[in-house]
């Protein structure tokens, strides 16, 4: 069993040694043989989003994805407990799918600028100035402002949702970039909030084309929340799982991915024939979460996510409306 453990452990290692050293695996080893066999005794599923670091996504993760297979994987799960390696509104998205679990994020201050840019409160301002207008919000926001939602959509559904409504126009909240992204794709009027993701809104089109010249072979990839003229200067733009699919499909010579930086070395990890170039922008709230506070919130179940009765009634509707429509 130990020998087991420890060919696994050094199969974990082999994958990932061209993005973590050598010295800095003597760290993470015996943390992630502790986390792995904790999840096993305590039936735990590990849940974690693309951006997570190296050891996290290909050490403890038992599904690394983007936010819609995230919140679709979370409703899926038999196990007794979810850890949400991600930001707080992916581990609230998970217990609306699943109330009935225990669904713990390994350091609560891992939020999102996005989810922090809007409140319940401004969208009930929102639908009094635009009555009977339908909300569409990312689900890069709170339960608060789920619950006062018509459908949520990830960056991999967001045309398909305003169009399934059937309407003129829509409230689109909170990422601005997104939602001009989204204009850019539909005839549906798109009404937008001013929120901005703190990573993706540093990019820009001049980085872009620079990195181009320098690179004529090369195929860019961009994030929707990035700025309008990054998405033009760009080949192909969706979510975090389809640029991972878009790598793995195409096996381009060379690739930049406009995004968190982290997603680079986990799916380089997978591609070992592709070059990717990395402009550094990191999630400070993605970043939050670590192997220590993985081990440490599972051993004593603590950091659990807990939403009000009333709010997670009305907030799960619009989650499951969204994973309903799909991809
Ligand atoms: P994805 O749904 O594409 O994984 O994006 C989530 C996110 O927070 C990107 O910044
Ligand atoms: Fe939020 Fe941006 Fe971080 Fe994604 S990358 S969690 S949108 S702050």
């Amino acid at each position: 069993m130990e020998n087991l453990q420890k060919n696994s452990l050094n199969d974990i290692y082999k994958k990932i040694s061209s993005v973590i050293p050598e010295i800095e695996w003597k760290v993470h080893a015996p943390l992630i043989e502790k986390i792995n066999k904790l999840k096993k005794e305590k039936n735990a599923v590990i849940l974690a989003h693309n951006y997570q670091t190296p050891e996290i996504y290909h050490g403890v993760s038992d599904i690394s994805a983007d936010s819609l297979a995230l919140a679709i994987e979370a409703s899926k799960t038999q196990a007794d407990i979810i850890v949400l390696c991600g930001v707080h509104f992916m581990a609230e998205t998970a217990k609306l799918m699943n109330p009935k679990k225990k669904v713990l994020i390994p350091d609560m201050q891992a939020g999102c600028s996005l989810a922090s840019s809007i409140t319940g409160e401004d969208v009930r301002m929102l639908k009094e100035k635009y009555p009977g207008v339908p909300v569409v919000s990312y689900v890069n926001t709170s339960a608060e402002v789920k619950a006062e939602t018509d459908v949520c959509c990830t960056s991999a559904n967001a045309v398909k949702v305003v169009e399934s409504l059937g309407v003129e126009k829509v409230i689109f909240l909170p990422d601005h970039y997104l939602a001009n992204y989204v204009q850019k794709n539909t005839k549906v009027k798109i009404i937008s909030w001013q929120g901005t993701c703190i990573v993706h809104e540093k990019f820009t089109g001049k980085e872009v084309e620079d990195i181009r010249k320098e690179n004529p072979d090369i195929k860019i990839i961009a994030h929707p929340e990035c700025p309008p003229d990054v998405i033009s200067a760009s080949d192909f733009a969706g979510s975090t799982s389809s640029m991972v699919k878009y790598v793995k499909e195409k096996q381009p010579k060379k690739v930049l991915l406009v995004t968190e930086c982290t997603m680079s070395d986990n799916v380089q990890v997978e591609n070992p024939n592709v070059q990717f170039i990395k402009p550094c922008n990191l999630c400070p709230y993605m970043k939050k979460i670590t192997l220590k506070k993985i081990y440490d919130c599972l051993v004593n179940e603590t950091n659990e996510i807990k939403i009000s009765h009333n709010i997670a009634a009305m907030a799960r509707k619009s989650v499951e409306r969204m994973t309903q429509i799909g991809r």
